[in-house]
């Protein structure tokens, strides 16, 4: 595991919710919450939806509106089903004006 670049943090402010990123071959989505940021893995563990496209974000849940399930953005833990299995999570850290993840 290392600290890899993922977006200027002035990019990630705009994303709504989510910016969609490749870092070292893993395809992730990046928000915030409050002033911490949050990285995921972009498929779902259910059926393989892109969250970037069919993923919300409510008080630290994520909803996957391809079949209902729901995970904790923080923990990537299955709060709600389907889905059987977490999500990958990733460290992410603020670098001057960047935003570093730990893949
Ligand atoms: S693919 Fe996300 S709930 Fe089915």
């Amino acid at each position: 595991m290392s600290w890899h670049p993922i977006a200027a943090v002035e990019e990630a402010l705009r994303a709504n919710p989510w910016l969609p990123a490749q870092v070292d071959g893993a395809s992730m989505v990046l928000t915030r919450k409050g002033d911490q940021w949050f990285a995921v893995q972009d498929r779902c563990t259910h059926a393989g939806c892109p969250l970037a496209e069919e993923a919300t974000i409510e008080g630290g849940r994520i909803h996957c509106h391809c079949h209902g399930s729901e995970f904790d953005l923080a923990s990537g833990e299955v709060l709600q089903g389907p889905a059987e299995y977490p999500l990958r999570t990733f460290e992410v850290r603020v670098a001057g004006d960047q935003l570093e993840v730990d893949v």
